[in-house]
């Protein structure tokens, strides 16, 4: 990497070039993604909106490396995933990516602690330690009196919000999250949110949210707008978002209601 390059990807934890997904099912073809190019820096909210089959949950798996692209590179901290053969990649994702998947992916034999707590007990944890830290974590996530229920026994946002806990739980430099609001009621979201920014601006993360919630966009300091597998446009918010991670209730639905203009990125 010459000098230039490395000063670059320096100022960025997640790198794309000309990312592209194709998809076979039976005799159709799907080109999930068409050519992604962006760059994404720790300490700022991240996020990717778009109308339902344009490609986000694609564009984030490729992100997370849980898929590979079939076109172009995607770089993580410096890494290029897609030269990250099997049980590099899995150790690399374990210990520096945390994923909320847009079905949760919780593991129905397990409480919601054990669930929280399996990041750590991969990293080799022991099993006493990870559990405290996973009942703490899902305290701040208000499920109190629910770590020891399963997912059967929990509802839509107490599993959503388990699963925010498992993404959190090693502190990963990268977060990545699929609708982490979609069942949340908008106290509940608001608070999701607020944790989610305070993991950005105060721990320096890559936090990337896909999101179809217009309550959520006043959080975000920069919005990618996907359509049929491009980017159709890239906004940042003026306003300093940080305010919203010291515990303020967000101001209302509207993302302009915070005095918050939006420019486009150049
Ligand atoms: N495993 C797969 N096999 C075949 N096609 C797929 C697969 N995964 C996604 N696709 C197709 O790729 C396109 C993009 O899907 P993706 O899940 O990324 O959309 P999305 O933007 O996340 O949508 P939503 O908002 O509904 O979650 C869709 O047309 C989908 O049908
Ligand atoms: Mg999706």
């Amino acid at each position: 990497m010459n000098a230039v390059a490395q000063l670059n990807s320096s100022r960025f934890s997640v790198s794309c070039r000309g990312i592209t997904k194709e998809f076979s099912t039976g005799d159709t073809k799907t080109l999930a993604l068409r050519g992604i190019d962006m760059d994404i820096a720790p300490g700022e909210l991240t996020l990717l909106a778009g109308p339902s089959g344009c490609g986000k949950t694609t564009l984030i798996s490729v992100i997370a490396g849980l898929l590979k692209p079939t076109q172009g590179d995607v770089t993580v901290l410096g890494s290029s995933l897609i030269h990250m053969r099997g049980g590099a990649l899995v150790r690399f994702r374990a210990q520096h990516i945390g994923f909320v998947f847009q079905q949760y992916n919780l593991l129905p034999a397990l409480t919601a602690a054990e669930n929280a707590a399996v990041p750590l007990l991969i990293a080799g944890r022991p099993r006493h330690a990870a559990i405290a830290a996973a009942r703490r974590q899902l305290e701040i996530l208000g499920l109190e009196g629910r770590t020891e229920f399963r997912p059967n026994q929990l509802s839509g946002g107490q599993q959503q919000r388990v699963a925010i806990a498992r993404a959190l739980i090693h502190h990963p430099s990268i977060l990545v999250c699929d609708e982490p609001t979609a069942a949340l009621d908008a106290v509940s979201g608001s608070q999701v949110m607020q944790l989610l920014t305070h993991v950005a601006i105060e721990a320096e993360r890559v936090v990337i949210i896909v999101t179809h919630d217009h309550r959520v966009f006043q959080y975000g300091h920069r919005i990618i707008h996907l359509a049929d597998g491009r980017i159709e446009k890239d906004e940042r918010n003026e306003w300093d978002a940080s305010h919203l991670s010291q515990g303020n209730v967000a101001p209302s639905s509207s993302p302009n209601s915070a005095g918050c203009s939006i420019r486009k990125v150049d």
